[in-house]
């Protein structure tokens, strides 16, 4: 079964043809991210209106890369929630209006779902170990969701069974890597930057505070402030001097001790919920890591027995969209109607039908 996957929740406008939720046959992002480096992070209005721009464009490379004409294609995925209103408009409309004038079966997909989902995805990696089945991630499982909008460990029974056994009360983690950089003055998206700084510093240098947080939830907000305190200390100023001038009094070393001490933190934050979520679900046999920070390359090292979705398929993309449809559709999921398909732009996972 041929999948085309749509995902314009955020800042990048992608499309993808996947056989078999496995198989990429073709894979087009193409991101904001130049526009937004300029501004700092994303503005809402200005991601809808490059979505409008680039979606065709993305469409039509997606068949093409993929050697596929309309009639090859069996359903139309996209995501309809979360994300930004006028960006996951933009998708579905386009989805909508393809799904009636091809007359293809309409999916629509949660964008969490989705990210779990490209853990499913055969990477060149696995492929390239050469075994017969390359290994997949079993059941009951647990996937730790960390993306700029959500913080979240969900527990799953079977496919498509969504529990939400642990979420941050504050920031998410990736909203937590971009507010740090803009400290550190390292440009957006703040993850990347960080990992890159943090390649060359000392882990141990700074000492950051784990946040006291019951059971399996999280909080990243007073780690922001725990560095921007640490930041002011180390430079001798007080802390109502305005934090947008503090990179410029930072050293390249200090910027990279501080990136090194604060990722290191996030991830043994990290980490210790993962360990603790295994104490309390001892039926677990498989761990996915998902979302943008799963490409976090410490992250990676620390959770060795961990799945993770190769480094490509961590960001937004359109294969995960199609691989979760695909999933959905096994589980005897109805196609939607393309006609009345709405958005839900805050709506959590377990919720979503
Ligand atoms: O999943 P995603 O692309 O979009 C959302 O659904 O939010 O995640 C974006 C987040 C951003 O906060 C970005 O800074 C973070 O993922 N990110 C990283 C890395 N690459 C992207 N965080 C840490 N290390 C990385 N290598
Ligand atoms: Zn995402």
């Amino acid at each position: 079964m041929l999948i085309l996957g749509i995902e314009t929740s955020c800042d990048e406008t992608a499309a993808a043809v996947v056989r078999d939720g496995r198989e990429i046959l073709s894979n087009v992002v193409v991101s904001q991210i130049d526009i937004f480096a300029e501004y700092g992070g994303v503005i809402p209005e200005v991601a809808a209106r490059s979505h409008l721009e680039a979606m065709m464009p993305v469409v039509e490379k997606a068949l093409r890369d993929a050697e596929v004409g309309w009639d090859e294609i069996d359903a139309i995925a996209v995501t309809h929630a979360p994300g930004l209103l006028g960006s996951l408009l933009v998708g579905t409309l386009t989805a909508r209006t393809l799904a009636i004038l091809h007359d293809k079966p309409l999916y629509a997909v949660h964008h969490l779902k989705s990210h779990v989902y490209a853990n499913w995805i055969i990477s060149p990696e696995r492929a390239a170990v050469g075994s017969q089945s390359p290994s997949m991630p079993s059941f009951p499982l647990l996937a730790l969701v960390v993306s700029g909008g959500h913080t979240q460990i969900l527990y799953m029974r079977e496919h498509n069974q969504f529990e939400i056994v642990g979420t941050t009360h504050d920031d998410a983690v990736g909203e937590c890597f971009d507010k740090v950089a803009k400290i550190l003055g390292l440009p957006y998206p703040g993850g990347p930057s960080i990992a890159r700084a943090a390649a060359h510093g000392d882990a141990s240098r700074y000492t950051l505070p784990h946040p006291k947080v019951a059971g399996l939830d999280f909080s990243f907000s007073g780690l922001k402030t725990a560095v921007l305190r640490a930041v002011q200390k180390e430079l001798g100023v007080p802390i109502s001097y305005p934090s947008h001038k503090l990179a410029e009094l930072l050293t390249p070393n200090q910027v990279a001790d501080f990136a090194a001490s604060f990722q290191r933190t996030a991830v043994d934050i990290l980490c210790e919920k993962i360990a603790a979520a295994m104490e309390q679900y001892p039926d677990v046999q498989s761990v996915v890591v998902a979302g943008g920070v799963s490409a976090n390359s410490a992250l990676r090292e620390a959770l060795p027995e961990a799945y993770f979705p190769t480094p490509a398929l961590s960001g937004d993309n359109g294969a995960m969209v199609a691989a979760a449809a695909y999933y959905e559709i096994l589980s005897g999921r109805e196609p939607t109607d393309p006609y009345s398909l709405n958005i839900y732009p805050r709506v959590s996972v377990e919720s979503e039908g």
